[in-house]
């Protein structure tokens, strides 16, 4: 699937890596919607690329249903001319905000507000996003001869796959767990499901001050913002990639 001329919904636009999926899917000549609750970020983001190309609907909360419904009318409106190939759902917390305390493996337990609230962002959220992306993308005509009719790709994470964090790392194994039943439920309409699970990545959601973070073992450095894009980009032009999930960890298991 060819992105040029296509909206893309990327969620967690605002920041990180999905910052840099929305310059590169523009560069590639594709329309792109951020939902972010950041919405500032996301209207800073959207000058840069230029609100011709880039469309901000305000704050966007994955999991508040009404909120991501809003917010894909208000795309659809605002691009009318042209058909939604898909999402990129970058939206994702670590740790949930100051008032839950207590999180982490230094802490007890997480608590079960501390887990529900990163299951809710992370996944919920996710699956909240996906579902009704869905229901635009299967009224597409298809876009090829393979009859594709549009793709969503998640962001899990290597601490999903290797066990990692009790809430963090649950809520990206959902998402790793998720990606094959859902493409093989949306396979009948032509759309793909896939998931990239990064290993660590220069962005805001990485905490630089921590010495003993773990890092890739080769290439021996953070990961790059824009090789994730490139990647993503990779994974829409792929057609036979479908159900599956993506290590870009430079050999990292944690
Ligand atoms: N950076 C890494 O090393 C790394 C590694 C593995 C997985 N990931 C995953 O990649 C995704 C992007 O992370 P990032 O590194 O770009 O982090 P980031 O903090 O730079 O970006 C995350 C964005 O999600 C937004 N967001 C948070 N909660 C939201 C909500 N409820 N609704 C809408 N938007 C919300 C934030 O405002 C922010 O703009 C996340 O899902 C993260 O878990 C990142």
């Amino acid at each position: 699937m060819k992105v040029d001329g296509l909206t893309f919904i990327v969620t967690g636009g605002a920041s990180g890596l999905g910052k840099e999926v929305a310059r590169t899917l523009v560069s590639q000549g594709a329309f792109v919607s951020i939902f972010d609750i950041n919405v500032d970020s996301s209207r800073n983001i959207a000058s840069e690329l230029g609100e011709d190309r880039c469309f901000v609907a305000g704050s966007v909360n994955v999991t508040v249903e009404a909120d991501v419904a809003h917010a894909i009318a208000k795309t659809l409106e605002h691009f009318s001319s042209k058909k939604l190939g898909g999402v990129i759902i970058s939206s994702g917390i670590v740790t949930p905000p100051a008032t839950i305390t207590g999180y982490g493996p230094d802490q007890v337990l997480t608590s079960y507000a501390q887990f529900e609230h990163v299951i809710g962002v992370n996944l919920l959220g996710a699956y909240c996003v996906a579902q009704k992306v869905s229901e635009i993308l299967l009224k597409n005509n298809p876009f090829n001869k393979d009859g594709e009719r549009g793709i969503i790709i998640t962001v899990s994470s290597i601490l999903g796959l290797d066990g990692l964090f009790v809430g963090y790392g649950t809520s990206k194994a959902g998402l790793t767990g998720l990606t094959l039943p859902l493409a093989k439920e949306l396979s009948s309409f032509g759309i793909r499901v896939m998931s990239i699970a990064p290993g660590v990545f220069d962005t805001p959601i990485v905490d630089r001050s921590n010495k003993n973070a773990p890092i890739a073992l080769f290439p021996r450095r953070l990961g790059e913002p824009t090789e994730f894009a490139d990647l993503v980009l990779r994974v829409i032009d792929t057609p036979m990639l479908n159900g599956s999930v993506i290590r870009l960890d430079g050999a990292l298991h944690v």
